[in-house]
This record gives structure tokens, C-alpha cells and sequence, in this order.
């Protein structure tokens, strides 16, 4: 073949553990309205920037030092990161890395989340708690969009890595973990039950 694809956009998705997440779960979720349930500055936040749903981003946002749920999810995670990290070859002999937030997301029928990405941290991530039939996925964007300058658009049927969005779907017990400049979103729940996600920042020092 006379072409290479280089410079590639990796995203990793496994899930949590092999054994008992159906528990784990159930467990995890009564925590999450728990949570919400508790944090009135957080439901005020979020009327205001999460329209329809609720996140503890800017209040219980480092829930893995005040939950042993959280901190033993924590651990779990790092293990993940540490594989991803090893896929993209980053050097991390001599460091250590992180976690830096760790909070809740709770998106009920018609919550959206908008295009964003994770400033000050290096891998970010998501873990689906409960996620009922579809209910929507993560929604990435290829990076370059903004360099695309003339180019025609892509064939509908464009091969999956040459096209500019790809949707990972949600599902309950399964990690997503992505650079955190990549940008993306969650559309509309449709369903009328409660789509629950925790998401996640790493550093590295
Ligand atoms: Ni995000």
C-alpha cells in the first residue's frame, strides 16, 4: 500500500473487571443519588450549567478521598490508565500518575451534555454505572476538524477511522478512557430512565 496512517487518536474501552459488576453497580448507583440527594450547592450548579440533569463536577468533585467506594473504583481505574498510558508509550518510568477529580453524572430523560474537553490532566475517562437501552453514547470529534481548510466531506460510507465523529455507546461496567484534549459530547437521553456515569481527570507528576 503506497499510504501509512500516522499520528493516530487512540481511545481505550475495556470493561471494569471480569466478575461481579452487576453488585458493584447496584451499589455504585444508590451512592450517586446519595450524592446528589446531599450536594444542594451541586443541584444549584447544575440547574444553571447542566441543564436538566445534575453533576458534582464543581462541588463533591475528589469523591475518591471522601467514599471507600469511590477510592476502591479509584484503584481499579488507575490499573486501566496505566495500560492505556503503556499503549501510547508515554514514558512514565520514574513518575507516577493520578487521579485529580472524580465526580458523579446523572443525565435524566432530555439532559444533554455539550461538546468539551478536560482541561489541566492528561487521560480522562468514564465509567457507565447504569445506562438503560438507548440510552445515548459518547460522541467524539476528530481533532483536525479545525484543519480540514478545503477538503471535500467524507463518503457516507467512509471507513470508521476516516470519518470526523465516532460514537462509543454507554454501557454499564465498561471503562472509556481518552486523551483529554479530545473533545466530545452526549446527546439527549431519550429514555426515560436515568442514564448514571462517573467521570474521571489523571496527572501525572
Ligand atoms: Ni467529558
Amino acid at each position: 500500500m503506497a499510504t501509512r496512517a500516522w499520528f493516530p487518536t487512540t481511545l481505550y474501552h475495556e470493561p471494569l473487571q471480569k466478575r461481579g459488576l452487576d453488585r458493584f453497580n447496584a451499589d455504585l448507583a444508590v451512592e450517586c443519588r446519595q450524592i446528589r440527594d446531599y450536594d444542594d450547592d451541586g443541584r444549584r450548579w447544575s440547574d444553571k450549567n447542566y441543564p436538566g440533569g445534575y453533576t458534582s463536577y464543581a462541588t463533591l468533585n475528589r469523591l475518591h478521598e471522601f467514599s471507600s467506594t469511590f477510592a476502591g473504583l479509584e484503584r481499579k481505574l488507575t490499573q486501566h490508565v496505566r495500560r492505556f498510558a503503556r499503549e501510547l508509550d508515554m514514558d512514565l518510568r520514574g513518575r507516577e500518575i493520578y487521579m485529580t477529580d472524580f465526580w458523579v453524572n446523572i443525565m435524566p430523560e432530555r439532559s444533554a451534555h455539550s461538546l468539551h474537553l478536560h482541561p489541566l490532566s492528561f487521560i480522562s475517562g468514564t465509567y457507565y454505572v447504569v445506562t438503560p437501552p438507548g440510552c445515548p453514547g459518547l460522541k467524539f470529534e476528530d481533532p483536525r476538524l479545525s484543519k480540514f481548510m478545503a477538503a471535500p466531506p467524507k463518503l457516507a460510507k467512509a471507513r470508521p477511522e476516516n470519518q470526523t465523529h465516532i460514537t462509543y455507546p454507554a454501557q454499564a461496567g465498561w471503562v472509556l478512557l481518552f486523551e483529554s484534549w479530545l473533545r466530545h459530547e452526549v446527546a439527549a437521553n431519550p429514555c426515560a430512565d436515568e442514564r448514571i456515569s462517573v467521570s474521571f481527570n489523571y496527572n501525572w507528576r
